[in-house]
């Protein structure tokens, strides 16, 4: 009986969205289960209607973005704010962005991310729910001439950065046995770059770290998943010289750069209730430019 309906489920799902949803069956009758759905029967041509809703379940969550004062991680966490979460933002210097609370937060330092951790939930008044760890940073080069320096400088930050922040994020997560971590990688993580073995590196490791959390803690409610964006449209993609902009533009087969919020809604998602059961995955988020990696 209940995989029989699980297509209502499914329908129901959307309909306490704001999304419009609309189902199809075969009989003469909605049937039961269906009420309050409105239905297309193809056979039968009972017409279209649609039915709407603006209904949510979803409960505020305790959201920490690190490097949310600028790009990426701004929009992840407005888009939490936006949504009713409650979000604080780490930055290294300055004021946080308007709107958002924030804590001072070098990644590179364990002692710090344990501060802005503290910090972070006396300002929530509970222990983070959602961790997304944002901050990232690149020093390419061809792999004869990189540095040791640039090498480790990227390693630290992009990928122990996100270690330092799950292995404390983690502390509440277990005690109150739900947690999401998302981690925020790079199609560059699976398909590699020239001048980039540094930052690839750090974003492939991402997927053991996120895999291996999910192992260890996947039976305390908690879910560890990376998102790899493609090209974002960012100061950088706009500065792009028009030759180099059109060849990865041809590379790309969605034929566009990403907005910042087109990821900022996958990490939402992945906070959501709806991805209870997703963990250990990489989702990409690049127009299809990376796919079958
Ligand atoms: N932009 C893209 O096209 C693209 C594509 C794929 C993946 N990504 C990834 O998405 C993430 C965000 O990218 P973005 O383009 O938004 O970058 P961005 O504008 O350069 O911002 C990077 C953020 O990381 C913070 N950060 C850097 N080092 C840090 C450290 N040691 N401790 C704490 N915070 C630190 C920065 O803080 P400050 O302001 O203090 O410097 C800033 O908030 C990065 O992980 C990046 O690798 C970006």
């Amino acid at each position: 009986m209940a995989a029989r309906y699980s297509h209502i489920r499914l329908a129901r799902s959307f309909s306490t969205d704001t999304l419009a949803v609309v189902t199809a069956w075969t009989g003469r009758r909605p049937g039961p289960g269906r009420e309050g759905l409105v239905g297309t029967a193809p056979r039968y041509d009972y017409g279209v209607s649609v039915t709407d809703s603006t209904s949510s379940n979803h409960q505020p969550q305790a959201v920490l973005v690190t490097g949310g004062n600028r790009g990426i991680g701004l929009a992840i966490a407005r888009s939490f704010a936006d949504a009713g979460h409650d979000v604080v933002i780490t930055h290294r210097s300055g004021q946080p962005p308007e709107g958002l609370r924030g804590v001072v937060c070098d990644v590179t330092d364990s002692e710090s991310v344990d501060r802005a951790f503290t910090q972070a939930e006396e300002l929530l008044g509970r222990p983070v729910q959602v961790l997304v760890a944002n901050a990232g940073i690149t020093k390419d080069g061809l792999l004869m001439r990189m540095s040791d320096e640039d090498f480790d400088a990227v390693v630290d930050t992009n990928l122990a950065g996100a270690f330092r922040c799950a292995r404390r994020a983690v502390k509440g997560m277990i005690r109150a046995r739900h947690g999401r971590v998302v981690l925020v990688s790079s199609v560059v993580g699976l398909l590699g770059g020239a001048g980039q073995t540094n930052y690839a590196a750090s974003k492939a490791g991402l997927v053991g770290l996120a895999r291996s959390i999910t192992r260890e803690l996947g039976g305390r409610g908690i879910t560890a998943n990376v998102v790899a964006p493609g090209f974002i449209e960012t100061e950088m993609t706009d500065q792009l010289p028009e030759d180099l902009r059109t060849k990865y533009l041809a590379s790309i087969p969605a034929g566009r750069f990403a907005t910042t919020e087109e990821v900022a809604g996958v990490v939402r998602w992945l906070a959501s209730p709806e991805a209870a059961y997703v963990s250990g995955a990489v989702i990409p988020v690049d127009g299809g430019l990376g796919m079958g990696h």
